[in-house]
């Protein structure tokens, strides 16, 4: 199966800003064959989808609403987007979790309403800082696992991040032992569900200067990208990792 390498551009690059990404993206090639996918703002995701019409590469919202359309005052639907040509969109993000109060039986939802759109998922799971110090870091990820994916069939297509929240945006990496434990765990807990072979993404400060090291962990099936996917140089060196 193809490795996954994801960018999620989070609240940056607007629509110029994304089409000069683009440009600037387009000046070197991908040589990999690992599926790329970007994670655009919405209001950006038109240029997105000009920029990468026929390119191969992928790309999905942040987030999304569970009914297609409605009284739902700011949000977006994974069907809209679908019409402008997305093939996934983004689930549970730590920052959803944090800043919008989104709950495991939410994603569960949005899961199954991005499914049921004909569209892929992108499962965030990770634990706080608090929650691996106090040992419950296992249960919080089997958590996770098990009410997000509780509203779809088994063996239905979907990727896993796993984002340690201490690891986001932080500089901090986490080592790569307690990535491959945490891997394994999570593919242990998938199988156990009924979702083997499911790919299982990492994701918290991946650099041009890790992304090899991290790649070649066992269970690790690509990244999500944060900070350094807003640099084409950058993305475009970690869409490049060698594994
Ligand atoms: P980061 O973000 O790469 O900037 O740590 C990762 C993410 O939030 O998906």
């Amino acid at each position: 199966m193809k490795k996954i390498i994801a960018g999620n551009w989070k609240l940056n690059l607007g629509p110029a800003q994304a089409r000069q990404f683009f440009v600037d993206w387009k000046k070197s090639a991908v040589t990999s064959s690992h599926q790329i996918v970007f994670f655009p703002s919405a209001v950006s995701a038109d240029a997105t989808a000009q920029a990468l019409a026929g390119t191969g590469i992928e790309w999905g919202l942040q987030n999304s609403w569970t009914a297609p359309s409605g009284a739902f005052t700011g949000e977006n639907s994974v069907a809209m987007s679908k019409e402008m040509g997305a093939q996934w969109c983004l689930v549970g993000h730590s920052e959803r979790r944090q800043f919008f109060g989104e709950t495991d039986a939410w994603c569960a939802d949005k899961v199954k309403a991005i499914m049921g759109a004909g569209l892929k998922p992108m499962l965030c799971i990770g634990e706080t800082l608090e929650e691996r110090k106090s040992g419950k870091m296992f249960d919080v990820l089997r958590t996770q696992l098990t009410k997000g994916l509780s509203q779809i069939p088994k063996a239905s297509f979907l990727a896993i991040a796993y984002e340690p929240v201490w690891a986001i945006g932080t500089g901090v990496v986490a080592t790569p032992e307690q990535v491959a434990e945490a891997h394994k765990f999570v593919d242990d807990v998938l199988g156990e569900l009924g979702f083997r072979e499911t790919p299982i993404l990492y994701g918290g400060s991946v650099k041009p200067d890790n992304s090899e090291a991290l790649l070649s962990i066992p269970k690790v099936s690509g990244f999500l990208v944060g900070g350094a996917s807003l640099v084409p140089a950058q993305f475009l060196q970690i869409a490049n990792t060698k594994g």
